[in-house]
């Protein structure tokens, strides 16, 4: 099911007397969604992720804009009918009912016509419990699962209906480190094999980049970007994005452009060739610097960290915003941690230029 979402905008009334302090949550948010792909709804907490979620499924009416599901517009149709499940953020399953009875329990909801038969009810929630992998636990209660399992029971609560769409809001924020990875490859699997158009959200960059075919980043209730997860982290459209993805992040300097040359601190650092005087952020992937006798970036070394396959070199520069840079480089290489100073050269499609002032990309072919 291809779902698009139309110029979208929620609105919350404000606590105080006469509606000051009006939130919005979410503002004109336009975004198409391919039917059976999993897609990744990723910003900070409070960017207008569960908002709009809510909306999707029917919970939260938006203030402005349209839903579509396919050619059908939903934006007006309660939620019982849209065939959206959704996994919330905490998600509860009912403490009393067993395994299968929650699984049961959407169903045996459903009212008229739209109910199915015992026998087939029962055969959908085995289906459901087996394609989550809990068919030994279906006689247990909650409380006598682990975090992972009752994850899995409510996915299975949400794949029970079989929905058109399927939401999951932060569905492994409760799990340990170890539980989140292999949860997360088990509801891309899951994913895969149902073909149920999904959104995954996260605040999680690392989390999304992985199980998503395309992320879609928010800030403060805006989409800033849409795209291919590695797309849009090698072409970042602002400093925003290009900060929120990537670990460890995007070291970030103060620069100038004069003469077509990009300056770090009086220092020519490469050509920047049609890009008029000004000055600008200048972005640098960890994974965009060399080391180099003769490079025309000069940092104060700090120290180099063991990452095994690679090696982190931290160090300072007095134009980096965050105080310390970071820079990846294979450890194969023989770095010198006897020196105080440690040059770099840049790798040109590693390096991104913003505007000092709105933080919006700044086309360029650096020439070094
Ligand atoms: N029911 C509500 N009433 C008032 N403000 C709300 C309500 N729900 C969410 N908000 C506000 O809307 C913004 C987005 O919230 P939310 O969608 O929950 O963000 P996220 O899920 O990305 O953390 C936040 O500023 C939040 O405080
Ligand atoms: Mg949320």
């Amino acid at each position: 099911m291809d779902i698009k979402l139309q110029n979208l905008t929620k609105r919350f009334p404000g606590r105080r007397r006469g509606g000051s302090g009006e939130v919005t949550a979410v503002s004109d948010l336009s975004l198409q969604i391919q039917d059976g792909t999993l897609v990744g709804l990723l910003g900070p907490s409070g960017c207008g992720k569960t908002t709009t979620l809510n909306m999707i499924c029917g919970l939260e009416k938006p203030t402005s804009g349209r839903i579509f599901f396919g050619e059908e517009d939903v934006t007006d149709l309660p939620p019982e009918v849209r065939g959206v499940g959704m996994v919330f953020q905490n998600y509860a399953l009912y403490p009393h009912l067993t395994v299968l009875q929650n699984i049961l329990f959407p169903l045996e909801n459903l009212k008229g016509a739209a109910r199915p038969s015992r026998e087939e009810m029962r055969r959908r929630a085995g289906e459901a419990a087996a394609l989550v992998q809990i068919e030994s636990l279906r006689d247990r209660r909650p409380r006598e699962l682990s975090g992972g399992q009752q994850q899995r029971v409510a996915i299975a609560r949400a794949l029970v209906k079989m929905p058109r769409v399927l939401l999951l809001d932060e569905p492994l924020s409760n799990l340990d480190a170890r539980l989140r990875l292999q949860t997360r490859e088990e509801i891309c699997k899951i994913q895969k094999k149902t073909g149920i158009t999904t959104i995954f959200v996260t605040h999680d960059q690392e989390e999304a980049m992985s199980i998503s075919d395309c992320i879609a980043v928010m800030k403060e209730g805006v989409l800033m970007q849409q795209g291919h997860p590695q797309r849009v982290y090698d072409d970042p459209s602002n400093l925003f994005v290009a900060r929120f993805l990537g670990t460890p992040p995007i070291n970030v300097f103060e620069a100038e452009i004069r003469g077509q040359v990009l300056y770090l601190l009086g220092q020519p650092v490469m050509g920047a060739p049609g890009v008029p005087d000004q000055p600008v952020w200048v972005g640098v992937r960890p994974e965009g610097f060399t080391p180099k006798e003769d490079g025309p970036v000069t940092c104060d070394l700090d120290r180099v960290e063991a990452l095994g396959r690679d090696v982190s070199i931290v160090c300072t520069h007095p134009a980096c915003a965050a105080g310390t840079v970071r820079a990846i480089v294979s450890s194969a290489r023989e770095i010198n941690t006897d020196c105080s100073k440690m040059r770099f050269g840049l790798q040109p499609d590693k390096v991104f230029l913003f505007h000092r002032d709105s933080g919006a990309r700044i086309p360029f072919c650096p020439v070094s």
